[in-house]
């Protein structure tokens, strides 16, 4: 008896905990199942690749084993020019299948069907790589966005796509994200607008169907800095993006906005190195008023980490 009150405190406690827990856990996992991946979805996880975070294949995180993002002017195999041009993404003998191929029916139901019927998305096979697009079927009088191995169903190989491509058409996009989470964007930056006033300066919120096997999403913890999701849309200027990588006091006095500019490694674009003590003495000459301009910033190497930065943030449109 002397412990009645404490029986009816436990299961009331209980109950609290577990009706909660159904209601974060069990709900939105329901709804998920629900979701209908739209081409957003598809782009983003043909465009980043199995995983961004951290994963046994690429445990440094330098980007290593990505997809590459594509787009294709002409038919690699017949020269037939296609307009408007077809973004497509390459995937190297032995970079990781993205989500979607490896378990359609995380597309969704329908989207799921399209992918293995109409895409061929089970001959896919990681040994030999295989090209991507996104196609869109009807079921039932309503489209779906699904994912098109046009390796299976063109005969396009990456070898293919990629000897044809120029460089300035292949966006490191895949390499970018897993940067853009390695080097902790996220602490000040999200990618979610909310839906309240940001809709007039971030743009719209995602929808629960743009993120169908995308891993991790980056939403970010608490934001310190402008939204990204949207920010190619507001602003596409490469030059500019290099200049805020490199030094953000170059463009915004006052940005709190860490340098990046070891992102650029050792050498530029020419392969000659980069002096970055002399960099920051031209640049001190400036900030102090002993010179009228700041310094150039190098240009990158095609190869270097920064190149896929901008890619990825060039991609978020
Ligand atoms: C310490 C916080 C902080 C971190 C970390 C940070 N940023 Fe920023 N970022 C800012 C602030 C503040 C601004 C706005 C002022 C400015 O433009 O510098 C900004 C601006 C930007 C902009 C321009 C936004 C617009 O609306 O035009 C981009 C793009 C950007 N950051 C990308 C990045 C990327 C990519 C990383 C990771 C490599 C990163 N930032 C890391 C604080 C941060």
């Amino acid at each position: 008896m002397a412990f009645r009150e404490y029986k009816i405190g436990a299961r009331m406690f209980g109950v609290a905990l577990s009706s909660s827990m159904f209601i974060t856990l069990v709900m939105p996992t329901m709804d998920m199942r629900q979701a209908i991946a739209t081409d957003m979805a598809i782009h983003k996880q043909l465009s980043a690749g199995w995983e961004t975070g951290f994963n046994l294949q690429d445990p440094f995180m330098q980007g290593d084993n990505k997809p590459l993002t594509v787009t294709v002017h002409a038919d690699p195999k017949t020269g037939a020019p296609i307009n408007p041009p077809m973004t497509v993404y390459v995937y190297r003998p032995g970079v990781r299948m993205p989500n979607g191929v490896d378990h359609p029916v995380t597309l969704g139901e329908n989207g799921g069907m399209l992918s293995v019927q109409l895409g061929h998305v089970k001959e896919a096979n990681a040994a030999q790589g295989a090209v991507f697009g996104i196609g869109h079927g009807d079921v039932n009088g309503q489209q779906f966005a699904y994912i098109e191995d046009l390796t299976a169903t063109k005969g396009w190989s990456p070898e293919d796509v990629l000897s044809k491509a120029k460089d300035e058409d292949i966006a490191h996009i895949g390499a970018g994200k897993t940067l853009f989470v390695r080097e902790q964007c996220w602490w000040c930056h999200t990618l979610l607008p909310e839906e309240t006033q940001d809709w007039q300066y971030f743009g719209a919120p995602p929808a629960l169907g743009d993120f169908n096997g995308e891993s991790p999403t980056a939403f970010g913890s608490d934001r310190k800095a402008p939204d990204l999701l949207h920010v190619a849309a507001r602003n596409s200027s490469r030059e500019w993006l290099m200049m805020h990588f490199f030094n953000p006091r170059l463009v915004q006095p006052h940005s709190i906005m860490p340098r990046y500019d070891y992102l650029w490694g050792k050498v530029d674009a020419n392969g000659n190195k980069i002096d970055f003590d002399a960099w920051r003495k031209a640049y001190l000459d400036y900030h102090e008023g002993r010179s009228p301009l700041p310094p150039d910033v190098p240009m990158y190497a095609k190869d270097s980490d920064i190149r896929s930065l901008i890619d990825f943030v060039l991609s978020l449109k």
